[in-house]
């Protein structure tokens, strides 16, 4: 099953992808979190990463087609994924459906999980994300257990640094002009399902198991 997360940046894309992925058993690929990855280990692509996330831009698509075909070599995709931040772009949607094609393969569904802009604005306020492993809190919707420690690892919680409201707004601006073309996109090809992100993210999760079946 290869299923694609859409939606506005804190719409809820990582904490649904990641659930899919344990219900599914299929890996939660996120472009975001390999940036991070790479910026936190002072890789050449990290370098190049944070110049356009730190302004809440999005990366050249060059640099993500590049990065995920190698992600989709690797032996765990085999039997499909969960993509999280990608495709973002028109481009970056018709190099994934060309990678495809060549397999005589396809995208099954793209999930769009639709909250409005100024519920995102008050979300990202409180997401806390642990630099270590990844896993992402809320500090009212889904607090840790220990206030600034991750529950998976025991790492220290941060915000991120495009969390900031100013970079927030410009993240959304870049959504409206960049991203959400693809809904249309994927609605064109009859792929395309709507979920309300604005229920508790169980009842999120429950509207998309009903859809992937
Ligand atoms: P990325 O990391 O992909 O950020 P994003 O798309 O902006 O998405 P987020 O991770 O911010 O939000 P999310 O939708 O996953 O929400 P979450 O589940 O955490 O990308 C970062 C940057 O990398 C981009 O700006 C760009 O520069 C670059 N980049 C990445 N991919 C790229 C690409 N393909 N091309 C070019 N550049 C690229 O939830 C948010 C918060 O809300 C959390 O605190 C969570 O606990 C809470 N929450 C979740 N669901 C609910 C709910 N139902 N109710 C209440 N709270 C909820």
């Amino acid at each position: 099953m290869k299923v694609i997360m859409l939606g506005a940046p804190g719409a809820g894309k990582g904490t649904q992808a990641k659930m899919i992925a344990d219900e599914y058993k299929i890996p939660h690929i996120s472009t975001g979190d390999i940036f991070r990855a790479n910026i936190k280990n002072g890789t050449e692509l990290g370098k190049k990463a944070k110049t356009y996330m730190d302004k809440g831009e999005l990366v050249p698509d060059e640099l993500v087609v590049d990065l995920i075909m190698s992600r989709f070599a690797e032996d765990d995709c085999k039997n499909g994924y969960v993509l999280d931040g990608f495709p973002r772009t028109i481009p970056q949607a018709e190099a994934l459906d060309a990678a495809l094609a060549k397999n005589d393969d396809h995208v099954d569904v793209a999930i769009d999980i639709e909250v409005p802009d100024e519920n995102i604005i008050r979300r990202m306020g409180g997401r806390r994300a642990c630099t270590n492993c990844g896993a992402t809190y809320h500090v009212v919707y889904n607090p840790p257990k220990v206030e600034g420690v991750c529950d998976v690892c025991g790492q220290k919680l941060i915000l991120r640094d495009d969390d900031k409201p100013e970079t927030v707004k410009n993240r959304l601006n870049v959504y409206h002009t960049q991203t959400q073309p693809l809904i249309n996109y994927y609605k064109k090809k009859d792929i395309l399902k709507t979920v309300d992100g604005t229920q508790d993210m169980n009842k999120v999760f429950a509207d998309i198991k009903a859809v992937l079946g």
